[in-house]
């Protein structure tokens, strides 16, 4: 296995924080944090994942609750469409498949308002299928330590990087490998200043101790 999987991991393991999200195979609770996740911190969706994981412990409550009910829960967390479509595709998994989340990464991706990298979180994290997630994180890390320049906000550049992760990513424990290298992202390999000397990739990272292509990639071309 490449050393960069084997190196994450193990730094993983040693510095993951401990989040309530990843102490559950519940397709829907972990649907939900990425949810509330995509473009919200992590120490301000704590709660509001805790909230709804109480007023709402099985999936189709959520479905069967009015709009009003679950806008006012999300209140404070901006990007109101994202609770308009996390409840619709609640509705969605209750009509179409009896409230029981799907458990093939097909499946999953034709549901309402998920993409690609949501697919690829609930398939890893709920089933343990072998996706890779691609974030801004994953962007970051593969464009710096493999040096690639390929912008990231192409459909080529999207496919280059999709491949890369999808090639890395182990079919023991996919789970493990995702959430290493996005808390990796989020704690050491940063956008700004990374802290290269106390990373464990410094021996073969390409942009290890290099401000310019650190500041440099990934490349955005929009
Ligand atoms: N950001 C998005 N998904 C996350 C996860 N599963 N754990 C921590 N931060 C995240």
């Amino acid at each position: 296995m490449a050393d960069f999987v084997l190196l994450i991991s193990d730094w993983y393991r040693l510095n993951a924080r401990e989040l309530p999200w990843r102490n559950t195979k519940n397709p829907y609770f972990i649907w939900l944090s990425e949810v509330i996740l995509q473009q919200t911190r992590v120490d301000q969706g704590m709660n509001y994942y805790l909230k709804f994981i109480e007023n709402y412990p099985i999936l189709n409550q959520l479905a069967n609750a009015d709009e009003a009910s679950v806008l006012k829960l999300w209140q404070g967390l901006g990007y109101y469409s994202r609770a308009r479509n996390l409840h619709q595709t609640a509705r969605q998994v209750r009509d179409e498949f009896g409230g029981e989340f799907p458990q093939t990464y097909a499946e999953i991706i034709r549901l309402k308002g998920i993409g690609p990298y949501t697919a690829a979180a609930i398939s890893s994290f709920a089933f343990d299928l072998p996706h890779a997630v691609v974030d801004g994180n994953v962007y970051r890390i593969l464009s710096r330590y493999y040096g690639i320049d390929e912008p990231i906000d192409t459909g080529k550049g999207k496919k280059i990087f999709q491949e890369l992760a999808d090639s890395l990513i182990p079919t023991s424990d996919p789970a493990l490998f995702n959430q290493a290298i996005m808390e990796f992202g989020a704690i050491q390999c940063t956008p700004n200043n990374p802290d290269c000397e106390s990373c464990v990739l410094n021996q073969s990272c390409g942009s290890a101790f290099n401000p310019e292509l650190i500041k440099k990639l990934p490349v955005k071309k929009g």
